[in-house]
């Protein structure tokens, strides 16, 4: 009998398994309504547009669609994404962008790139669970960085640039999993402490086109640019961009957007990683979005979005108990509920299922654990149609109530 544990390289050994895929499989039940996973309408999934996209590129360019390509992605997608991120003055170029298999395979490209074992790295407190999963065989020093309801705490973060940390990672605009935006004043504040600092941040955008209410915020790599003057993608700021929430995951298609002289670096990684992605969905996601078809699916996503977050808003303030406390999204698909400190709503999450509703427990967002998050639990308002939201927030506003009955004391 081989010893796999004994075989196994020590990385391995801080490697987890991801707990919203776990909690995933027990959600699949047709009877439960799942808050959980952060799950896109499947209904808006653009399945016409893309299957014509197909017959497309198979019929006009099938052999280089299957043939092997380039490590940094096909040219016309790379394009696409240079011109919608120069949109604002801003220019970014082909060059600046390598194509990936979904912003988290960016991630941990980054990781590769620049991490090394025992790095210290600066997060926001709850922060992104797949970053921490994707940089964890790396066995980093977390800084964490206490939020509220406009971001990060910009004192706070001060104080931790002291320590010079090998790096920022931070998801700006309606933060998976609390559905909070930094605010412009701070996101000014803080690309001019990592210029004092002379810090990097990697800047996660996934959700950032799911804007429906409040302003419209300038990106870091924007701020940053206009802070050095020099209006091109070339300071401080790695971004991470993704065709996940804004047309569909299962294409697998997100790309990391950087500065000219890291892009070596990280296309090496990428070749390394599994060559190249895929030409063939590359090639039909450009196809797809082309022509203005993939602003205006954005303007319906927002609509249709910013309608189930009313929803749920609403339901909320009818069904749960008055000592919960979140911030209103303004944008993306979560928001993340904070219950009195002394329930422990992973405990908990089965007994959402006997009420036949699931969520996702807060405790894994945290650096810090249950310690620091275990009364908190995160919701994804975008997948359940709206009936099925307002009966599920009823039916966890009964267990939460439930289980706030204050005890008897003798
Ligand atoms: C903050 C954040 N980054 C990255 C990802 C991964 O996205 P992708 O599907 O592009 O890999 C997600 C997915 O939920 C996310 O919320």
């Amino acid at each position: 009998m081989v010893d796999w544990e004994v075989k196994c390289a020590e990385r391995t050994h801080y490697m987890t398994r991801s707990a919203i895929r776990e909690i995933l499989k027990l959600t699949q039940r047709p009877d439960i309504i799942s808050f959980a996973g952060g799950l896109p309408a499947p209904e808006l999934f653009p399945v016409d547009r893309v299957r014509e996209a197909a017959d497309l590129v198979l019929t006009e360019r099938g052999t280089e669609a299957l043939q092997y390509s380039a490590s940094e992605g096909v040219a016309e997608l790379r394009d696409l994404i240079a011109e919608r991120m120069s949109r604002r003055g801003v220019q970014v170029t082909r060059d600046n962008i390598l194509i990936v298999n979904g912003a988290q395979q960016g991630i941990e490209l980054i990781g590769q790139v620049l991490l090394d074992e025992g790095d210290s790295l600066v997060v926001e407190d709850p922060t992104y669970m797949g970053m921490l999963q994707a940089w964890r065989p790396y066995n980093l020093c977390y800084h964490t960085v206490p939020t509220d309801h406009d971001g990060l705490d910009i004192d706070a973060l001060r104080e931790v640039l002291k320590a010079h940390p090998k790096l920022l990672y931070l998801v700006p605009n309606f933060q998976n999993p609390q559905g909070v935006t930094l605010s412009l004043e701070r996101r000014r504040q803080l690309i001019a402490l990592l210029d004092e600092f002379d810090g990097l941040v990697v800047e996660d955008n996934p959700y950032g086109e799911l804007r429906f209410g409040g302003e419209d915020l300038p990106s870091l790599y924007e701020i940053d640019a206009e802070y050095s003057g020099k209006r091109a993608l070339d300071g401080r700021v790695i971004y991470l961009g993704t065709f996940s929430k804004i047309l569909a995951p299962g294409v697998r298609v997100g790309w990391i957007a950087a500065p000219m002289a890291i892009m070596e670096k990280l296309v090496q990684a990428k070749q390394a990683a599994d060559l190249h992605s895929s030409p063939l969905t590359q090639l039909i996601v450009s196809a797809t979005a082309r022509d203005g078809f993939l602003d205006k699916h954005i303007l319906t996503l927002r609509e249709v979005y910013r309608d189930r977050r009313d929803v749920m808003m609403d339901a909320i303030a009818t069904y749960f108990p008055e000592d919960v406390h979140f911030v209103k999204p303004e944008g993306g698909l979560f928001l993340m509920v904070h219950a009195p400190k002394h329930l422990d709503m992973t405990a908990l999450f089965k007994v959402a299922l006997d009420h036949k509703v699931a969520y996702v427990p807060g405790a894994d967002f945290y650096v810090g654990g249950a310690a620091a998050g275990g009364h908190t639990f995160r919701l994804n308002f975008s997948n359940a149609r709206p009936a099925m939201i307002e009966e599920g927030i009823k039916r966890l506003g009964a267990m939460l109530k439930d289980v706030l009955v204050p005890q008897y004391m003798p």
